[in-house]
């Protein structure tokens, strides 16, 4: 079983190729890696200080094909086309209507080339920015009609639980809590079984990667703001401004997160005071220590209720070193982390979903707001 897997759910255009080996466990031996490949929108977004989804649209649109032939290329899958359904690429044409420098590169590709061995394709169908979203599942319904693929829509969340089985140390027991951390989401997730999930606390407004990407630009650092705060942070050797700043809701005796506070009272405590460079490591260090105190306490608190035996982390900020030396220090059970490779978006924890879980969509349509397990 070869699986051709996109994800273009936010400001990541990638594209995986993955090989099953038969067994349904998902673990590192029972499949191989053919391609993986990702084109970062980092530097198209960086003026703006976050993701503006009609540019990522059009990211999307131009990375795809050519991220697409060279993921093929790389799993030799890829040959010379000999003959050309001109009656189907004028169907794709009016389908495509929408995304029209992907339907010209498209063409492009479907005259030249024929793709090889390809049994499903994965496609992300949800949560994430729609115009994103139906960049990605637009071309996974182009590529199934004109080479008669199966499909199979996929949950990015479910992905990013997944991609913590990519741990090279650690081997999953269960039952297990999921702390999933991005930019557009912050969620605990319990579950029992692969394809199985609670969501037992959430964010009730901002993201823990959208706090750390607000502000920093408020304190005039560039997007994304995650690693620039924490570079800032571990810079830190003073203590001029005392600043305290609140770990919103962490006493609270539910798992909901809220952090748009926070970005507010970094806001007003910087209108009061000059933002020199001392300033700016001293706050990054404080804002840092209150997202992971907040995450760290409530992810704990989590696993000890639901006697959880493992506890995995994904998402953008599970890339962060204070959390991941936080939850080292005070985890009683296993830890998984994933590959720093793939704590952020990347379409092979979405392959690995298409084989791994019994969650696959058949409807291929993009939900901005798609709950796992829905
Ligand atoms: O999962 P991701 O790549 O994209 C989505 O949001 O879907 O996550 C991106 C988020 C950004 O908000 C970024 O600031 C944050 O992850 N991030 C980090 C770190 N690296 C990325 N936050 C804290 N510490 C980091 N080292």
């Amino acid at each position: 079983m070869i699986v051709l897997s996109i994800e273009t759910s936010c400001d990541d255009t990638a594209i995986s190729i993955i090989k099953a080996k038969g067994s349904k466990k998902l673990d590192y031996a029972n499949f191989e890696v053919l391609s993986d490949l990702t084109a970062s929108q980092i530097e198209a977004h960086r003026p703006y200080g976050g993701v503006f989804p009609a540019i990522a649209k059009r990211e999307h649109q131009s990375a795809l094909v050519p991220l697409l032939i060279k993921s093929l290329k790389k799993a030799s899958l890829l040959k010379e086309s000999k003959l050309v359904d001109n009656k189907k690429i004028s169907k794709i044409k009016k389908n495509l209507e929408k995304n029209e420098e992907l339907f010209l590169q498209l063409k492009e590709f479907l005259t030249k080339y024929q793709i090889k061995d390809i049994n499903k394709i994965a496609v992300t169908i949800g949560p994430g920015l729609e115009p994103c979203l139906y960049t990605g599942i637009n071309l996974a319904k182009s590529l199934s009609y004109y080479y008669k693929i199966p499909l199979a829509g996929i949950n990015h969340l479910e992905g990013h639980i997944l991609s913590s089985f990519l741990s090279p140390n650690e081997k999953l027991e269960l039952p297990a809590i999921a702390l999933i951390v991005s930019g557009g989401n912050t969620q605990l997730i319990y579950f029992e079984k692969i394809g199985k999930y609670k969501i037992i606390g959430e964010t009730r407004d901002d993201a823990a990667g959208e706090c750390f990407d607000k502000t920093a630009r408020i304190l005039g650092l560039n997007y994304p703001g995650g690693p620039e705060i924490s570079k800032k942070a571990k810079e830190c050797k003073s203590n001029i401004y005392n600043i305290a700043l609140p770990r919103p809701m962490m006493n609270d005796k539910n798992y909901d997160f809220s952090f748009s506070g926070l970005k507010t009272a970094v806001l007003y405590h910087s209108k009061e005071n000059k933002i020199t460079d001392d300033y700016i490591k001293e706050m990054s260090f404080e804002i840092e220590s209150s997202i992971v105190d907040v995450l760290v306490d409530k992810t704990l608190r989590a696993v000890n209720e639901y006697k959880a035996k493992s506890l995995l982390l994904g998402g953008g900020v599970s890339a962060n070193q204070k959390l991941i030396k936080e939850f080292k220090k005070k985890t009683k059970v296993k830890l998984l982390l994933p590959n720093k490779k793939y704590t952020g978006d990347n379409a092979l924890m979405i392959g690995l979903v298409s084989i791994y879980s019994p969650n696959i969509k058949k409807i291929i349509k993009p939900i901005s707001n798609l709950r796992i397990n829905e």
